[in-house]
């Protein structure tokens, strides 16, 4: 992705953080018990999360009583995070752009980024985490995956829908399944900052009505950036599909990876 193409995409997420909002599912139970443990979190804990959208993943940080401070691009997505997080005097939500941010001169134990450090300039990310950490402090990145499983009929099928519609869609696409998708922690050693890196994996899968598949795909920056013609027909096409061959509802499976490193230097 070029420079260009981030910047664009990225600002996609706030024209309608309320959408998101609703439509974004969480994280795993287990992957915050695991984060927590691995971290070695507390109250006293100081945490950063860098592109906290509307708090998916703040909320669950939230309960654990810690101070929180949360870096969002989107003044939008800011908003909303600010109003589920209102009742927690521990949580504050400041727009930046991570790449600009000048942080408090007191370390944190953890940072960390759910589904938003892809969205990051890689030549600063891994480094400006580690310039922000205490030593023996943890970067923790939680990754997003779409899997092999779920209604495996319908995402043979959505891919017509793809390569009517979306031309960046490459030809005869078929889900990857899991096992295929490595933990990879280039980044973590690239930058000689971190320990060897330690990952945690979950699956799980999600149902949708077709209304509400049609809101998670509008949460996509793939799909908000299409042309609206082409936008319009690719949503028409997938909800035919859901709703005549599927009964108005399919499951779609999860991959969450979570990768952790340590801070040595
Ligand atoms: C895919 S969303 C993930 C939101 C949330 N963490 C979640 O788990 O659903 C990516 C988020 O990162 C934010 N973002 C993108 N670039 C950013 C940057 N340079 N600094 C801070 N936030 C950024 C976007 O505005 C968006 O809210």
């Amino acid at each position: 992705m070029t420079d260009i193409d981030r910047e664009l995409l990225r600002a996609t997420f706030g024209q309608d953080a309320d959408l998101y909002d609703r439509a974004r599912p969480g994280y795993p139970d287990q992957m915050f018990a695991d984060l927590v443990a691995l971290a070695g979190l507390g109250p006293q804990s100081r945490v950063l999360e860098i592109g906290c959208g509307t708090g998916q993943a703040t909320r669950p940080l939230a309960r654990l009583g810690c101070t929180v401070v949360a870096v969002e691009l989107s003044a939008e997505m800011a908003a909303v995070a600010r109003r589920h997080l209102r009742d927690f005097p521990n949580v504050t939500v400041e727009v930046a752009a991570f790449e600009e941010w000048t942080p408090p001169l007191t370390p944190f134990d953890l940072v960390v980024s759910a589904t938003a450090f892809h969205w990051i300039d890689p030549d600063v990310r891994v480094g400006k985490s580690a310039d922000v950490l205490r030593l023996g402090g943890t970067l923790a990145l939680i990754h997003s995956e779409h899997v092999a499983g779920g209604t495996e009929r319908f995402f043979v099928d959505a891919q017509g829908c793809y390569e009517r519609f979306d031309p960046r869609t490459p030809p005869g696409l078929r889900q990857t399944p899991a096992a295929d998708i490595p933990d990879d922690p280039s980044e973590f050693d690239r930058s000689g900052r971190f320990g060897p890196a330690r990952f945690r994996r979950y699956e799980w899968e999600q149902t949708y009505s077709t209304r509400a598949y049609l809101d998670l795909l509008m949460t996509y920056s793939g799909t908000r950036s299409l042309p609206r013609p082409a936008r319009e027909g690719l949503l028409e096409c997938l909800a035919g599909l859901v709703d005549r061959d599927h009964d108005g509802q399919v499951s779609k499976r999860y991959l969450t990876r979570l990768t952790l490193g340590q801070k040595t230097a």
